[in-house]
């Protein structure tokens, strides 16, 4: 018997049942790097419900960021196809907004101007636009900095404004690569908390891929484990715990701690590493 067979399944750790109607659908998608010969993809097929978190998690290379470039119509799929509220992607779409994982700022563009980017794409009036800066500055923490360059910020900080860039457009999607992956772990709790205030108040459709499994329980409505690459979702988890969460109850919770030991050993089997025993 091998370590991994004495290892009992997780009764209450079931997969998710499919979402009835899914504004978000990932269907059978493959995607190669031909110049380097990789495939980053294979038949990877995922729904996020209309005004739901589902987090992704997998290991480093899987093909998390490929996928959401992919659901952002940045780039095209090999095979397959992605429907965002039933139209198929074919380019970026103005109400899909995406966090970037190396935040992706203009660099000549102050930390105002690049949350107003978008805003002022959508033709929206200069005092709605400054209206809109202003409570999405002061949100994600960066009043005194509104005139600052992104070379004069902290990596924190840039990525705290790549959030409120995103969030000021209010988009039907955010797709949200690791944006808190820079932060320190005070502040990236207080950016959750400020995400899920945010998506209670403005429901969103979010994807939000993460290495944290913490993270993907507090902030999850469903949790999406990759495989190693080529990529495909292995398996999703309804979190299924009540909103709005308080984080320091949850992890106190068995269900976190069950779930938390479930994901952690399906990704060190990812890995290649041994599972826990
Ligand atoms: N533009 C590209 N050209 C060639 N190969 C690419 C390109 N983008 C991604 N890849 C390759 O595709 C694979 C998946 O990359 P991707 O960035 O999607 O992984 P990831 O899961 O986001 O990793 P991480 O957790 O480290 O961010 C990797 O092997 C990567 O080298
Ligand atoms: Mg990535």
């Amino acid at each position: 018997m091998r370590a991994d067979d004495r290892i009992s399944p997780l009764p209450a750790v079931t997969p998710a049942p499919a979402p009835p109607q899914a504004m978000v659908v990932v269907d059978q998608v493959s995607k190669s790097f031909w110049r380097r010969g990789t495939a980053a993809l294979q038949t990877c097929s995922l729904q996020v419900p209309s005004n739901e978190i589902v987090c992704v998690i997998g290991p480093s290379g899987c093909g998390k960021t490929t996928l959401l470039r992919i659901v952002d119509g940045l780039i095209p799929v090999d095979s397959g196809r992605v429907l965002i509220n039933g139209i198929e992607v074919a380019a970026p779409r103005p109400d899909v907004a995406m966090v970037f994982q190396h935040v992706g700022l203009l660099p000549w563009k102050t930390a105002s101007d690049n949350v107003a980017y978008g805003l002022r794409l959508q033709g929206r009036s200069e005092r709605e636009v400054s209206d809109t800066i202003a409570r999405y500055i002061d949100l994600v923490g960066l009043r005194g900095f509104e005139s600052a360059y992104p070379y004069q910020l902290s990596g924190g900080m840039q990525q705290r404004v790549g959030l409120a860039r995103a969030l000021a457009v209010n988009p039907t999607v955010l797709l949200m690569d690791e944006p808190f992956g820079s932060l320190d772990a005070q502040t990236r709790e207080l950016m959750q908390e400020e995400l899920l205030r945010v998506w209670r108040s403005q429901p969103k459709t979010m994807i939000f891929v993460t290495h944290s499994i913490d993270e993907a329980i507090i902030l999850g409505g469903r949790v999406a484990l990759m495989t190693r690459r080529p990529g495909r979702i292995k398996e999703v988890i309804d979190v299924n715990l009540p909103r709005p969460r308080d984080p320091e109850a949850v992890r106190r919770s068995p269900r976190y701690l069950e779930m938390r030991e479930h994901i952690w050993h399906e990704l060190k089997v990812e890995v290649g590493g041994r599972a826990l025993s």
